[in-house]
């Protein structure tokens, strides 16, 4: 089995000088846990390039929350992957129910960057899941699948292996509720089969599959027991070096 990829998106919170501080820390005490997992932070773009000079010679990965699929023009206030790309960042997180639901990206929008994250050799971080509403419907699985689709059908199976899809349930994320331990592993197992169905059985597996949706050190390790849950995707959590490398001590003792 892989190592476990603990990443945190810090969202709209923390200035330059603060995402400095955090990345710092995180620098200095993680080098032990590195060794048994993967850790990333997703800071807001105007801190991306001081954390990344912060974190410059460890294995601590840098990713932008979101970006343009276009590389360039007339396209006011966007950031493209090209541009990601020549600051050192390659990882991207995408679809995050945030950028669903405040800022309307819809299901074609977001296919169409992902495969220019994809053609750009980037390595996106993207994110399904339901709402409230849609569960207690019973409608959760037909939702992600239908997210799932819109985004892979027309993508080849040779970009799995670059691919991370982190299942968050909406009525998770910031809320403090989690999924329980066995819903987690329910849509996992249900999104790994769609891979496999989409790509086959081997590239399917060659997927990383993260949880997220109010992930702190006191459930990490049951969450990150669960099959098919190959990390976490942490927000609230994350803003905390302390917390956040509890969650990837979690990790270890999960592997
Ligand atoms: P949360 O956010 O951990 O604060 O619930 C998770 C996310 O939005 O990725």
């Amino acid at each position: 089995m892989g190592k476990q990829l603990i990443a945190g998106n810090w969202k709209l919170n923390l200035t330059v000088t603060e995402a400095a501080a955090l990345a710092q820390a995180l620098a200095t005490e993680s080098e032990e846990l590195l060794h048994r997992c993967d850790l990333l932070v997703a800071p807001g773009f105007l801190a991306l390039e001081t954390v990344r000079s912060a974190v410059l010679g460890t294995a601590i990965q840098v990713a932008a929350q979101n970006a343009y699929h276009e590389p360039k023009g007339a396209f006011t206030g966007e950031v493209s992957f090209a541009q990601l790309r020549d600051l050192g960042v390659y990882w991207v997180i995408l679809g995050h129910s945030e950028r669903r639901s405040v800022f309307g990206e819809h299901d074609e929008l977001l296919a169409r960057k992902l495969k220019g994250a994809l053609d750009c050799g980037m390595l996106p971080i993207f994110c399904v899941g339901e709402s409230l509403e849609q569960r207690e419907s019973g409608a959760a699985s037909t939702v992600v699948k239908a997210q799932l689709q819109a985004a892979l059908s027309d993508l080849p199976s040779d970009v799995a292996a670059r691919l991370v899809i982190a299942y968050e349930p909406v009525w998770a994320i910031g809320t403090g509720l989690t999924a329980s331990p066995a819903q987690a592993a329910e849509m996992h197992a249900l999104i790994r089969e769609e891979l496999a169905t989409l790509w086959g059985e081997a590239s399917g597996k060659s997927v990383r599959l993260l949880y997220g949706g109010s992930v702190k050190a006191a459930n990490a390790a049951e969450l990150l027991g669960q099959p098919n849950v190959d990390g976490v995707l942490v927000g609230g959590a994350s803003l905390q070096a302390s917390e956040f490398l509890a969650i990837a001590a979690a990790s270890c003792e999960t592997r």
